[in-house]
């Protein structure tokens, strides 16, 4: 079975991420593909902010400290992935982008979907994202959700998509499983 982690990428008090990760989970179990999604929360992995001279990233993938080995055996696990970008200042997270740099070759040869937000659509955080992991030969599928603070959400806290995005959701979640499965045959 082809396992995709739906990878959130903010862990702040009063954080909107989960909330739009746990929508898109539900889309994409409603979609009875062959393929098992999970929220991947990197709240429960979350590191220091990187600050290494070197790169972590190492051909075994053993890392000195155990909660870098857990996150790193945690991506590793993943045929693909869906990242629930916020946008910060036209990009994506600090402390996603930080948790990114700990790894390397976890990601390499997978597939991903990007879901953005925030007060212009997040699209800034997802292009940004999508060059990030272009790095690590992570192939980005062409569909991306883009949710605004202003329509998608009730008092710019809770999750209420408009139901036009529903099927631009289901084609992220539905190449990036395609994709997922495609690419574990060249790994
Ligand atoms: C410092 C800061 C910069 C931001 N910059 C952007 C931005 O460039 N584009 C955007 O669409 N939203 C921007 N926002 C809005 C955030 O995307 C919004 O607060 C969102 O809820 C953050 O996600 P989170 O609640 O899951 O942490 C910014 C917010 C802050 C606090």
């Amino acid at each position: 079975m082809t396992k995709i982690g739906i990878v959130t990428g903010s862990v702040r008090e009063g954080r909107v991420n989960l909330q739009v990760a746990e929508w898109v989970k539900e889309q994409a179990d409603k979609l009875n593909l062959d393929a098992e999604f999970e929220i991947v929360d990197i709240k429960d992995y979350e590191l220091p902010l990187f600050n290494e001279a070197m790169p972590p990233a190492m051909a075994n993938k053993q890392y000195t400290s155990e909660d870098i080995n857990r996150w790193s055996q945690k991506i590793d696990s993943l045929d693909g992935f869906i990242f629930i970008t916020p946008e910060y200042n036209k990009a994506t997270s600090t402390v996603l982008k930080s948790q990114i740099d700990y790894l390397g070759p976890e990601f390499g040869n997978k597939a991903t979907g990007i879901v953005g937000y925030g007060s212009t659509l997040g699209v800034a955080a997802t292009q940004s994202l999508r060059q990030i992991l272009a790095n690590f030969n992570v192939a980005t599928v062409g569909p991306f959700g883009a949710f605004s603070l202003f329509t998608d959400f009730e008092n710019m806290s809770t999750f209420k998509p408009a139901e036009v995005h529903t099927a631009t959701i289901e084609a992220v979640i539905a190449t990036t499983a395609n994709w997922a499965k495609a690419l574990k045959t060249i790994r």
